[in-house]
Parts: C-alpha cells; sequence; structure tokens
C-alpha cells in the first residue's frame, strides 16, 4: 500500500517531497528524477532549490509534453520545466529531457523509452494528478501497462490547463506522455496533491479500484509510492486517521 501523508498546505508537502528528492541525490548526485509540470509540484521545487544542493549532475525527464504548439512556445512542457525546474534548482539543461524534443513525432515515444532505458531507469518519479485522474497525461481509458505515446486530451483537462493559455480553446488537443507502464517502472513514486478539486481523484487513485478508469490507481500496483496531499485533497480518503497514525509512529520500526 502506498504511504500516504496528510499535509496543512502546499508550503508542508513540498517539503516533505524535497526530503525524499533530497535523499536520493544525496545517495547518487547522478540521480534520475522524473519531472512533473503543473502547479502543484511548484511548492516541492522551491523547497528542494532552497536545500541549495548541488544538482547540477541529476538527470531529469518529463512526464508529458504539448503536441502543435509553435516552437519556443512559454506554454510548452520544455519551456515550463526549464522555468520552473531547470533554472531553480540549478540542472543542467542537457541531462534533461521532454517527449519529443529529439526530432519528429513520429517514433517519439519509442526514442523516450530508449533514452529513460540507457539512463538506467528513473529514481523517483514526481506526479501531480488531474481531475480526471490522470497521472502524466493519461487519460481515463489509459491501458495500465502503455508506454509513450500520442494521446488525445480529454475536453475536462483542457478546461483545467485554459489558465495556463489564453482560453481552453488555446490548449493543445493531443500530448506525448510516458505511458503508466512507464511511469510504474521508476523505482520509486511521489504522487502530490493540494485542494478540495483533487480530493475525488486521490479517492480514486489511492483507495478505489485498480483500474484504467481512474488512471491514477495504476500507484496501487507499485511497491514504493509516497502520496502527500493537503487536508482538502484528503478528504474523500477512508483511511485518512489511519495513514495519520502510520505516519506519526514511522520513527519506531527504525
Ligand atoms: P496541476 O496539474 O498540478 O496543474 O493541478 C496536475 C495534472 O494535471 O497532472
Amino acid at each position: 500500500m502506498a504511504e500516504v501523508v496528510i499535509v496543512r498546505d502546499a508550503e508542508e508537502g513540498g517539503e516533505v517531497a524535497a526530503g525524499l528528492l533530497a535523499r536520493v541525490v544525496a545517495a547518487d548526485p547522478e540521480a534520475v528524477l522524473g519531472l512533473a509540470t503543473g502547479s502543484t509540484p511548484l511548492t516541492t521545487w522551491a523547497a528542494l532549490a532552497a536545500r541549495g544542493l548541488d544538482l547540477s549532475r541529476v538527470r531529469g525527464f518529463a512526464l508529458d509534453e504539448y503536441v502543435g504548439l509553435p516552437p519556443g512556445s512559454p506554454q510548452s512542457y520544455r519551456a515550463t520545466v526549464q522555468r520552473d525546474i531547470v533554472e531553480p534548482l540549478g540542472l543542467d539543461p542537457e541531462r534533461v529531457r521532454v517527449p519529443g524534443d529529439d526530432g519528429p513525432l513520429e517514433g517519439a515515444g519509442e526514442r523516450y523509452e530508449a533514452a529513460i532505458r540507457s539512463a538506467g531507469g528513473v529514481d523517483l518519479q514526481v506526479l501531480g494528478i488531474g481531475t480526471t485522474g490522470h497521472i502524466g497525461f493519461n487519460e481515463p481509458g489509459s491501458s495500465l501497462a502503455s508506454r509513450t505515446r500520442v494521446k488525445t486530451l480529454t475536453e475536462q483537462t483542457r478546461r483545467d490547463n485554459a489558465r495556463f493559455f489564453g482560453s481552453a480553446d488555446e490548449v493543445p488537443r493531443h500530448c506525448l506522455t510516458q505511458g503508466l507502464g512507464t511511469i510504474r517502472d521508476a523505482r520509486r513514486l511521489v504522487l502530490l496533491a493540494w485542494g478540495a478539486g483533487k480530493a475525488e481523484a486521490i479517492a480514486g487513485a489511492v483507495e478505489g479500484a485498480v483500474t484504467a478508469s481512474c488512471p491514477g490507481s495504476a500507484i496501487q500496483l507499485h511497491p514504493e509510492v509516497t502520496v502527500v496531499v493537503d487536508e482538502q485533497a484528503a478528504a474523500g480518503l477512508r483511511y485518512a486517521d489511519y495513514y495519520r497514525h502510520a505516519w506519526r509512529h514511522r520513527h519506531e520500526l527504525g
């Protein structure tokens, strides 16, 4: 079962997640991190940056990218990763990959999979979750075994992401995303969520049936998962009291 950490707010959650990332990098300065964009992980990147670690040898693979934006678009995840992650953390941009950044769309998924494999796999994958239950851009119906590929975004996700664009109409319809099988291959997963809008998706992902209808539920198939949620995002969790109890007593096993 996933370890579920219920925190006060996104700042405290960012500290918890940054602690996990820092531990991975301390063990291996060339660790491979799975990078998530979106607003949820921003407090994690800020908390990690504040630790002042040398992250210049870390390697990174983004979860997903829009298809069809003009090159250099500020809304692209290439640009977002550069702005929100590479620069504040002092990563080497040459060591950070985003799906589709190495050539034509055709074959991009296979090339990305090969690049992750040749880096030795992802040590720790950071994840947000969409209101549709997506992780990466794996919308409902995504195979639990899927690999990096082109997907069509749901209209709900396009509306959710309209805030980064002028309007929902400007949000691309397609994306490249790591698959649920790709994500499950990472050695450790950290799933973050803040706010009441994520409560249903978190309840489905953590305690619902494992089903392609809630892609986030694929985390239940992974043996090393930490879910960090604030009280609002935890509101639909049936076993919240147990998770709090387990977290309070976590040090007793040494
Ligand atoms: P958000 O997106 O962090 O901007 O809420 C999460 C997601 O869509 O995975």
